[in-house]
């Protein structure tokens, strides 16, 4: 199991981003603001945002936007939307998805009850779905796992409504056939409402979002969606169960009415902009801004962590790969994207060409690092001075004893300390 694996697990659902600490010079303008977080998310920044907060003080200009280049789950958005006009950017679709629910105002899906709505078309679908596939609380660890199978099996029949992607693919892995029915049941009510002009983009990005932590919260998985769990023991099917059995529309509901108060108190367009593009294709867009980068720093590839959510974005019945001629139990999209900072032949070029993007674009950038074993620090420093040259000045900042102890108690005992690699124009 890797390091990151672990550390996922241990990840809680955090329904609102801590309370963050700024050092005194900071309070007022680049105080992040309190939101919602919506998916657990490997990299997460959103508990340093006071850090990022105090840093980006010392390279904002004003009317410069900031540009969150591998903006994930979007803490950046979440915490500095107020601030500045953002542009945020991740190759993975369903972040800007994300981004909007804290970057753009939903006005009209609040005049809508998606889950009675979709609750009539998932009724008719419920219909459809054979026999022996329904979960029950008190079962022996047999009948489980045949209950499992009758689930997955779904794969290989034939269905003929227009939305049943999860209930054909996904049944008896991260999530039961009923919660892939109400999935597939609350996607088809959003594309009709956007389809008849009833609701905007922000509206169905808003619902989007809240159906995709509805998933990340009825998952029986750790967190992400490399592997789902099998039930060898009691103890794992008891566990598992647990997640069968839980109520994705209630968990949606919920989401919904809170994310929903949050984003009109709190969400004003700046302009703001929601892009999906490979980074490099990103800084030769933009205006000259104050790039964020957060780029990954392992081996493992988020288009494999992250796939269902990718797929419920796109909705585009992909291609699942194969090996020989059985489908791979993590049943990903083929033609993932592969990224080359998660390559170790192509993570030192694919850093020149940050730096070099930033660069070019007349920007300056705030790098967060992490000590993975990717790279090193110390030829990192030497990568940014070679490409930046004498027009910027670099430097390496780390987070401060109090943004550490007035963090989350569990950040006390931080072991891996969180740094940043400035580049400010001269
Ligand atoms: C460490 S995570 C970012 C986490 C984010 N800062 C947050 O707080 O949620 C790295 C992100 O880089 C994205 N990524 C990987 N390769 C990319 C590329 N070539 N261009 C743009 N984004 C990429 C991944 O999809 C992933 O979401």
């Amino acid at each position: 199991m890797n390091d990151e694996f672990a550390t996922l697990k241990n990840i809680k659902d955090a329904t609102f981003s801590e309370e963050q600490s700024t050092s005194d010079d900071v309070k007022g303008r680049y105080e992040p603001r309190r939101y919602p977080q919506v998916i657990k998310y490997m990299g997460s920044k959103a508990a340093i945002l006071g850090f990022i907060g105090s840093e980006l003080a010392k390279v904002h200009a004003d009317g410069r936007p900031f540009v969150d280049l591998f903006a994930g789950a979007c803490a950046i958005s979440g915490g500095f939307g107020h601030v500045s006009k953002v542009i945020s950017n991740d190759i993975q679709e369903y972040s800007a998805v994300i981004s909007s629910i804290y970057l753009k105002r939903a006005e009209k899906i609040g005049n809508f009850d998606i889950i009675a709505l979709a609750s009539k078309i998932a009724g008719a679908n419920l219909a459809l779905i054979p026999k022996g596939t329904q979960y029950t609380p008190n079962t022996t660890l047999d009948e489980f796992n045949k209950v499992e199978r009758a689930n997955r099996d779904l794969l290989n029949r034939d269905f003929s409504h227009s939305h049943h992607l999860f209930t054909r693919v996904y049944s008896g892995t991260w999530w039961s056939a009923e919660q892939c029915v109400w999935i597939d049941a609350i996607r088809e009510v959003l594309d009709d409402l956007l389809a008849k002009g009833k609701i905007e983009k922000s509206d169905f990005d808003f619902g989007l979002t809240c159906l995709m932590h509805s998933m990340a919260y009825t998952s029986q998985g750790t967190g992400h969606f490399a592997q789902y769990r099998d039930a060898k023991n009691i103890k794992g099917m008891a566990d598992i169960n647990k997640y069968r059995n839980a109520s994705l529309p209630s968990i949606f509901k919920r989401k919904f009415d809170l994310l929903l108060e949050w984003n009109l108190q709190n969400v004003i367009d700046l302009e703001h902009e929601m892009v999906s593009m490979d980074y490099r294709d990103c800084l030769a867009s933009i205006p000259p801004s104050v790039v964020y980068a957060d780029p990954p720093y392992a081996f493992v590839h988020y288009s494999r962590f992250y796939h269902a959510m990718e797929t419920i974005v796109k909705y585009d019945y992909p291609e699942i790969q194969h090996v020989g001629n059985k489908i791979v139990k993590g049943r990903y999209r083929v033609g993932r994207h592969q990224s080359p900072f998660c390559i170790k032949t192509k993570v030192k070029q694919a850093f020149i060409d940050l730096f070099d993007g930033v660069k070019k674009s007349d920007s300056d950038l705030l790098l967060s690092y992490s000590n993975t074993g990717m790279i090193n620090i110390d030829e990192l420093m030497q990568l940014a001075e070679a490409t930046f040259g004498e027009t910027y000045d670099v430097w390496f900042d780390h987070m401060s004893h109090t943004h550490m102890t007035m963090g989350r108690r569990e950040d006390r005992s931080r072991t891996v300390r969180e740094s940043l690699i400035m580049a400010r124009k001269k």
